[in-house]
């Protein structure tokens, strides 16, 4: 007889495969802790947002608008993208999974660089597809010549990050059109833009003309960054047809965005000039941090994010520094964690942080 006591829960075998998500801690630390582990902003959000947020609270005992109508129409006067042409999210994470669960299948396979976000992992491992990884250039940049050759007919995915997180780096637009000209009609192309407002090579809005060109292409953007808004969870994809938000659609519970974060996204969209103001205290920030990176004798990746990555000088031990930061209140990413060991991932926060993680990480080294 079985010993019923002792017996675990039979799980299904994507469950050992799925890779758990390398979570930032910090959650319960002091407030005045400097937390740059999680690309966030560090400016709290409007009080236009809150204000809108909070009146969407007297009508939570209706469930949301399931077609997130209103979030739609706004992004689409915005980008002049059809509102059919649109997909939202709870989160962009929860596009991309969706897009894995409607995409892959045992058989098919999916090609994106490494380092880089440390979701796509679970896309093929969810859904039994083949992940091919494909190395970042010297310059931690994706090598899409590399990616482009590893597409074969079993293809059904291909994803670029632009700007890359963990490495910050960015690929300017004239590569990433050449690019979507290469990948086959028949593959889903997503370029992940999470930080695309943070990128100067271009003007962060020149992807969208692709998408008239491209009924392939997605670009997942997300008002987690710099919108501040992550904690309400609210992304969006702008697509070349409609094909793929009624696919994403498909496969999801019908209320995955709420009705607080709808408001959210929609009164922010509003306030680009805070937008731009948000981007140029990140720039700011980057050129003070990379000169104190300097001055320590690191190199920082060419950052076109709101965060910098970097090696560690080779003496360095890159689990010690991190505690060592930590100690002094201040919360990196290891970049073990996130693919390239001695390597530290760095948010930009208030200038304030910005001294405090320098004069730490100048204690610690
Ligand atoms: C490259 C990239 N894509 C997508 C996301 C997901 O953001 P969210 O689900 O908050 O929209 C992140 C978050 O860190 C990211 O770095």
């Amino acid at each position: 007889m079985r010993d019923n006591a002792r017996m675990a829960i039979e799980f299904s075998a994507r469950i050992a495969r799925i890779p758990t998500y390398p979570v930032a801690d910090g959650y319960s630390l002091p407030a005045n802790v400097a937390m740059l582990a999680s690309n966030e902003s560090p400016d709290p959000p409007l009080q236009a947002v809150v204000r809108a947020a909070a009146a969407a609270l007297s009508g939570v005992n209706r469930y949301p608008d399931p077609s997130n109508s209103t979030l739609k129409r706004a992004l689409s006067d915005r980008y002049g993208v059809s509102t059919g042409r649109i997909a939202i999210g709870n989160g962009s994470c929860d596009i991309l999974l969706a897009a894995g669960e409607a995409l892959l299948e045992p058989g098919a396979e999916l090609v994106y660089a490494w380092p880089s976000f440390s979701v796509y992992p679970h896309l093929a491992a969810a859904s039994g597809a083949r992940a091919i990884t494909v190395a970042l250039d010297d310059e931690h940049r994706h090598d899409l010549d590399a990616m482009a050759a590893e597409i074969t007919v079993a293809t059904r995915l291909v994803i670029v990050c632009n700007p890359n997180n963990p490495t910050s780096t960015a690929l300017p637009f004239a590569d990433i059109a050449a690019f979507a000209e290469r990948v086959p009609r028949h593959v889903a192309l997503i370029v992940d833009e999470a930080y695309c407002e943070f990128n100067l090579l271009d003007d962060p809005d020149t992807t969208v003309d692709l998408l008239g060109r491209h009924p392939n292409l997605v670009l997942l953007r997300t008002f987690s960054k710099v919108y501040g808004l992550c904690g309400l969870r609210v992304g969006f994809a702008l697509c070349g047809s409609e094909d793929f938000p009624r696919a994403v659609d498909q496969v999801r519970q019908p209320f995955f965005c709420n009705a607080a974060a709808q408001a959210a996204a929609i009164e922010a969209l509003k306030h680009q000039d805070a937008v731009a103001e948000r981007v140029e205290r990140a720039i700011v920030a980057r050129v003070e941090i990379e000169v104190g990176l300097n001055e320590l004798g690191i190199e920082p990746a060419r950052s076109q994010a709101n965060f910098c990555w970097f090696d560690l000088p080779e003496d360095a031990d890159e689990a010690e520094v991190v505690r060592g930061l930590a100690e002094r209140g201040v919360l990196v990413r290891a970049g073990a964690a996130l693919g390239r060991a001695g390597a530290l991932r760095v948010t930009y926060g208030t200038p304030g942080q910005n001294v405090r993680f320098l004069d730490a990480l100048r204690e610690v080294l």
